[in-house]
Formats: C-alpha cells, structure tokens, sequence
C-alpha cells in the first residue's frame, strides 16, 4: 500500500485534526513503532506500522468510512447555502478529512448513509454495473398488491421514459396504507418514490436499511454516526 504521511493517517481516525496530531507529535506522544515519531510529515505504510497515540495503539487505515444514521430535514449534499447539510452532523475532524456521501437520500429520507474519501469504492457501490443491493423500507397511501411486485420485477418504465432496471417489491402489510421494503441495484432521482407513485402508492415515509452487506446499526439514532467497523469494511470491499 502507499505510504502516507503520519498527520493524515491519525487524523484518518477522525478523532484529531492534522493540526492536533502536529502537536501530539511535538510533545512526544506519538510513537510509531515504539519510537517517538520525529515528525508529523513522515510517510508510513497504514498496513505494516504500529502507530500509538498517548499509549494507545491505533487502528490505521488509509481512507475513513462512517455509517450516518441520516436524520429528515437535511440535505446529502456537501454544500447547501440554505439548510443544514449531512457534514454538519459530523465532527470538524471527519469534515476536514474531506469525506462525502456515497449517494444522495431525498432530505426527507432517513436512513443508513455511508460517508467516505474512498472514492473508488464510492463509485463501485453506486454503479448499476455491481449489482450492489440497497434496500429501503417504505410506507406508502393504498393498498399494495401482488401485482405491483410483479411490476417491479418486471423492471418499469415510468412516465417519463425512464427505465428502471428489475427491482424487488417486498410487501409487509397491506391494507389502507400499506408497508413494504423495496430493494434496488441503481439510484436514479427519487426512484424508489417515483416507481411506488406509478402503481398509485404514493411515498409517506421512507428510510433506507442497507447497502450492499452494509446495515444500518439500529443502535444509532437519527443524526448519530460511527466509524465502519473493519469486519464491515472488508465486507464491502469484496
Ligand atoms: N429513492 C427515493 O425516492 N428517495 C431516496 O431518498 C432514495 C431512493
């Protein structure tokens, strides 16, 4: 792996900025190795160095994954000069490092967001191409009905000549409202919304549950967020 350089692989933990890690290092409280690191911009290889800070060893990595629990009312996006983006439920660290979201919710969808520098996974996970699963619950007006699974995996077409690739349409409970999941391998603009309001379903509530192998942690509340544990990573890697 490419070596990088000591400040950026600390504050790729996202627990101090490149600035703190400058001045743990100059107070010797960084060893690499057992050393006392010299300095901040020294290049090392994450996978084969040991790095402690204050006596703790880290767990290094070269880019940062973290798992938002997206809240409604914000909007995915990394700049919005009217309302309040995800990066602002983040801390300064995370922001710094330059992270952004892998896909975009609607501001009123809630649900799992992943956040990464990696753009490369970034990109495989949002490619139709790599069938990455994503799988959304949602609450819908009107009685949901086997035809409309069918439809679904039938791949639509909706009103507008766009195409949606087959999709799955689980139905948890119909009646005057009714429940389902619905699992998509794309993310075209308010897909999941636009295809249940072309069966005459329309969307009141939606929350994506998972991407690919990844879960939302439902220990995470509206608005919090974690680190990727490196099972999950490996997991998504693959
Ligand atoms: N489909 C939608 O309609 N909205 C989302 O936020 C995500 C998928």
């Amino acid at each position: 792996m490419a070596k990088e350089r000591l400040d950026k692989l600390i504050a790729s933990t996202g627990r101090w900025s490149r600035r703190e890690v400058k001045t743990l290092v100059r107070e010797g409280r960084v060893l690499v190795d057992g050393r006392i690191a010299g300095s901040a911009e020294e290049k090392y290889d994450a996978e084969s160095c040991r790095v402690a800070v204050n006596g703790e060893e880290l767990v290094l990595q070269r880019y940062t994954y973290v798992m938002l629990h997206k809240p409604a009312g914000v909007l995915s996006a990394t700049e919005d000069g009217r309302g309040r983006t995800v990066l602002d439920l983040l801390t300064p660290e995370l922001r710094k490092i330059g992270v952004f979201p892998v896909g975009r919710l609607d501001k009123d969808t809630e649900g799992l967001l992943l956040l990464t520098d990696d753009g490369e996974l970034a990109h495989a996970l949002l490619s139709p191409k790599k069938h990455v699963d994503k799988v959304y619950y949602a609450r819908v007006s009107g009685r949901l009905a086997p035809e409309d699974c069918a439809a679904f995996e039938a791949g639509m077409m909706l009103g507008d000549g766009l195409e949606c690739l087959p999709a799955g349409l689980e139905i948890l409970a119909a009646g005057e409202t009714s429940e389902c999941l619905v699992t998509l391998r794309e993310g075209k603009f308010h897909q999941v919304k636009r295809m249940l309001a072309a069966r005459g379903k329309p969307v009141t509530y939606l929350k994506r549950l998972s991407m690919g192998s990844l879960r939302l942690d439902d220990t995470l509340a509206p608005g919090e967020f974690r680190l990727l544990t490196a099972a999950e990573e490996a997991q998504l890697q693959r």
